[in-house]
């Protein structure tokens, strides 16, 4: 039978994470993802899905100087970047650089140590090159700094407010993992073959970048700015949908129900920002655009994912629209490489089937 899109087919089993699309729960090794956010760090959330459990205070220690070892650019990686065209979008210099990493040191079996190294690697990459860009020098990592504390400071060169780092830490603990995604899909493919993990982020990088996947936030901004006021909703979503478009940020393959990575988001941005014009704006398009969507699309139960208030999450740090999906990858890493991780550990290649449904031509024919 053919599964169009593969819609419904389990292709492993895995201990990292479970979403329950009716009940709209997301867990990460039996925690919830929601709950990690208001008590934990983004270094105790990527130990818990590379390890398992939650680190001790000693082990938690050494994954902070570990990250803190590997996030520096080597001098290979930054003249690559000096060598790029500048029109090169952000996602395929991250995949460039990230794919040079591919030595000798890499090879089979995949490792938590390269996966550090990996995650440690991808903000530095994505700070040097979007400042490169805009004639700056990046900050080089502070290593007083959190992860996400230093990505936001090697950004933008200046240190960033608690309420920054705060909104973007829990967008990037929601997202750092999510089942089996298409980029997670294509990284557990390549890890299939006995490829080295250089070579499955780089497949899942590339896969991230469409904007079905990882680009939906740039999406949500557009859609958002082209409503701009209150009363524009209706007609602007009206209008879309009438013109077979897909609203950007509504909408998931697993959630039936609200997205509870929307959810938490939408309450970390009610707590820090109170009211705000955008944020009210962002709250009215989701109400009207979920009836809207009921009426012209029953049955389909159609809601906010994740995509959407990302954009809100990312306006309210001023954060590039270029870099959503760039930012989307410096988390979705730790869910890529505890995947592969887990693929290497009991591995079948995978090899599904196609049904060819092209004309025969008899001998004599041709
Ligand atoms: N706007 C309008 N209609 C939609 C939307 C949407 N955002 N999403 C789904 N639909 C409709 C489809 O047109 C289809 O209608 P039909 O039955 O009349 O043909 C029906 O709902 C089912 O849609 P599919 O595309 O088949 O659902 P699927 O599970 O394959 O797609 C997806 C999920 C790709 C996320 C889709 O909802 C979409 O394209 N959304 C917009 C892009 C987006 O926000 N992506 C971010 C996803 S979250 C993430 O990647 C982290």
């Amino acid at each position: 039978m053919l599964n169009q899109g593969l819609k419904g087919v389990v292709a492993a089993e895995t201990y990292i994470s479970h979403i329950d699309g009716e009940k709209g729960q997301l867990i990460y090794r039996g925690y919830e993802a929601k709950h990690l956010t208001k008590s934990n760090t983004f270094e105790e959330v990527a130990y818990l899905l590379w390890y398992g459990y939650l680190p001790t205070a000693h082990e938690l220690e050494n994954l902070k100087n570990e990250l803190i070892r590997n996030r520096h650019l080597t001098t290979t990686m930054k003249s690559i970047m000096d060598h790029l065209p500048q029109n090169m979008d952000v996602m395929s210099v991250i995949r460039t650089v990230i794919s040079a990493e591919g030595t000798t040191d890499y090879q089979w079996k995949p490792s938590i140590a390269q996966s550090i190294r990996l995650t440690a690697l991808i903000p530095t990459i994505i700070a040097y090159w979007y400042n490169k860009i805009n004639g700056k020098i990046a900050n080089e990592p502070d290593d007083a700094y959190g992860h996400v504390e230093n990505y936001l400071y090697m950004l933008n060169g200046t240190k960033p407010t608690k309420a920054q780092v705060d909104g973007l830490e829990t967008y990037m603990i929601l997202t750092m993992e999510h089942g089996m995604n298409a980029s997670t899909f294509s990284a557990r493919v390549t890890a299939s073959t006995e490829s080295d993990l250089v070579s499955s982020i780089t497949a899942a990088i590339g896969t991230m970048k469409g904007p079905l996947h990882g680009g939906a936030p740039s999406g949500v901004i557009q859609l958002l700015e082209e409503v701009a006021t209150h009363d524009n909703a209706e007609k602007v979503i009206r209008n879309k949908l009438n013109n077979g478009e897909k609203l950007m940020g509504f909408g998931h393959r697993v959630y039936k129900t609200h997205d509870p990575r929307a959810i938490a988001l939408r309450e970390t941005l009610l707590q820090s920002k109170g009211s705000d014009s955008w944020l009210d704006l962002a709250i009215h398009v989701e109400d009207v655009a979920v009836k809207v969507l009921n009426e012209l699309k029953p049955g389909r139960s159609l809601y906010t994912n994740v995509e959407f208030y990302a954009a809100a999450i990312m306006k309210s740090i001023n954060l590039d629209p270029q870099l959503f999906t760039p930012t989307f990858t410096a988390s979705r890493v730790v869910g890529w490489t505890a995947h592969v991780l887990e693929q290497a550990d009991n591995n079948t290649i995978y090899r599904p089937q196609s049904v060819y449904i092209g004309e025969m031509v008899e001998a004599g024919e041709r």
